[in-house]
Formats: C-alpha cells, structure tokens, sequence
C-alpha cells in the first residue's frame, strides 16, 4: 500500500514486523478493510493493455486468432475483453485466489467495466453481450495452471502477479508447457515490498524462513521476494529468451540485508518494476 503521512509512515515501518504478522493471521482485516486495495482498477489495467499491444505490434506479436492465458485477473475481465475485441479466438483467465465473487459491489464493478470498454470501442451493451462477449470465448477458471491440462497457448500475460506466486520456478515450467514453440509471454512484475511503495526494500532484512513463516502467507499476502536475477535465470532454464524489457529502478536507500540478499548485485536489488516480453524458443 501507499502511505503517504510520513509520521504513519514512520510509525508503520517501526511496526511492520507485528503489522505483517497479524494481517497474515486474520485474513478477514483485509475483507473488511482492504475491499477497494485488492479490487483491480478496470481504468489502469487498460493502459497495461495499451502499452502491451504497442509493445506487440513493434515485435510482430499477433493476437489475432491465438488462444491467450491470463493469469492472475484478480477481479478484472478488462484484459478478457481486450483481447477478444482485437480477434483472439480464445481467452482464459486463471486465478488461483479468485476474487470474481457474487456480491454487490463485484457486480457493479463488473457493469461499470463492460461499460468501459463498451464506450471505449463504441459499442452498445446489446451488441457486446449478445455477440462475442459472453459466448464461450472468454472462461474464467479458478486453479493452479500447473495442475490444468491446457496446451496451445500463443500468449500468456500477467499484472502484478508473478511476485505473489509461491512455486515460481515451477510456475514458469508450466507456463513453457502450456505455451507453444514460438509462443510469448508478457509479464509485469512488481518487485517492491508492497507493505508500504514508499519504502519499496524493507523487506530485505527479514531472513527467508521468518518472512515465510510469519510476515507473508500465500493466498493473503503472499510475496516471493524474487528478485531481477533470479526470474532471469528461471526464464532462461524454461527455455524463454527476453524480446524486449523495461526496468524501474530505485536508489538502494541504507537499508538491512539478511543473509539471502547479501551476495546480491546491487542493481538487482534496485529493481522496483519489470515490464518483460519473453519469447519461447
Ligand atoms: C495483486 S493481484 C493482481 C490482480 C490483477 N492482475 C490486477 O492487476 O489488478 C494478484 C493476483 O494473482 C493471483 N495469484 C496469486 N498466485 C497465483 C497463481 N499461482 N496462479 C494464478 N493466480 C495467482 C491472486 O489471486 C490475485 O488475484
């Protein structure tokens, strides 16, 4: 999260040890309290599309006709949508945690989308349900892609989710599986400490069995803590080579090390957000 009161802020990094440690424990503080964090805004995952597409149209990526998995949608079927308006002939979006429930608020965020994107290519609702949206172009699973039987894939695309996944390295050799030869993968990933963006490497002292004993738990909070080198070196191993990427750094303010960052390079510990467009080879 944001904090933007430095005296909070403050108060708050003193604290993150026992402030972690509760929320990992009591999920039901982030139901109550963290409703509009953990929605997805319909409105940024749109430019996350535009900025993808000019990305593929530069590297001669074509949506048209190809069956594409997205992964970690979060309570969004914006990207869903996207794809299918410029011809893709099949999207599956996969959550593991899904957060589609069928509640008020989730409804209505699910009308304000569609009519998002109904405004945005200039299509009455009518036509959008009644011709390609809901038909069967778009499904919406709830799982692990490791433990699917999906194969065919031409284009697998993810916001903010990577760094939530626990079992990366074997998430990756599942992606390589599912994807065919030639097939690519887009990926944005956000390597801060999410605790609080202000101070995006806090997390960097806590030793690797406290921090996934106590301070992180997965369908929560979950935050694998990889960092720049570490995907590299898995998307090398699952055969994937970088087609083009771009990289957020932020200054390594003194901060703590524990033991599994020690060794690492500075630059790679500087990396705050990767943009990364892979291609399987
Ligand atoms: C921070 S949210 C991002 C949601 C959405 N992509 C967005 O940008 O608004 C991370 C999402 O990843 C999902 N997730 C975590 N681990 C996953 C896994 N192994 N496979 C698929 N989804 C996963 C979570 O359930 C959550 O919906």
């Amino acid at each position: 999260m944001r904090i933007n009161n430095k005296i909070i802020s403050q108060i708050m990094n003193r604290f993150d040890f026992i402030i972690r440690y509760l929320y990992c424990r009591f999920s039901f503080i982030k139901k109550i309290m963290f409703w509009s964090l953990y929605s997805s805004d319909f409105k940024d995952l749109d430019q996350v599309f535009e900025k993808m597409k000019s990305i593929f149209e530069n590297n001669n990526v074509i949506i048209k006709d190809k069956k594409v998995l997205e992964l970690g949608p979060g309570n969004s079927r914006l990207m869903g949508y996207n794809f299918i308006v410029h011809g893709a002939k099949k999207v599956i979006l996969l959550d593991k945690y899904p957060r589609v429930q069928n509640t008020n608020r989730q409804r209505k965020f699910q009308e304000e989308e569609f009519e998002f994107i109904a405004r945005k290519y200039n299509y009455t609702k009518a036509d959008l349900s009644t011709d390609f949206l809901f038909s069967d172009k778009i499904s919406f699973l709830s799982g692990d892609l490791c433990e699917l039987d999906m194969s065919n894939v031409y284009i697998i695309f993810s916001n903010s989710v990577l760094e939530h996944v626990k079992d990366i390295g074997n998430a990756i050799e599942c992606m390589s599986k599912v994807l065919v030869k030639g097939g690519y993968m887009y990926h944005n990933i956000d390597l801060r400490d999410h605790f609080n963006f202000n101070y995006p490497f806090l997390f960097y002292k806590y030793e690797q069995d406290i921090w996934n004993k106590y301070l992180t738990k997965e369908g929560t909070s979950y935050t694998n803590r990889f960092r720049y080198d570490d995907y590299m070196h898995l998307f090398k191993k699952h055969s994937f080579e970088v087609v083009s990427e771009d990289i957020i750094r932020r200054d390594l303010d003194p901060v703590k090390l524990s033991s599994q960052f020690a060794d690492k390079q500075k630059g790679d510990l500087e990396v705050c957000k990767l943009c990364i467009l892979l291609r399987k080879i």
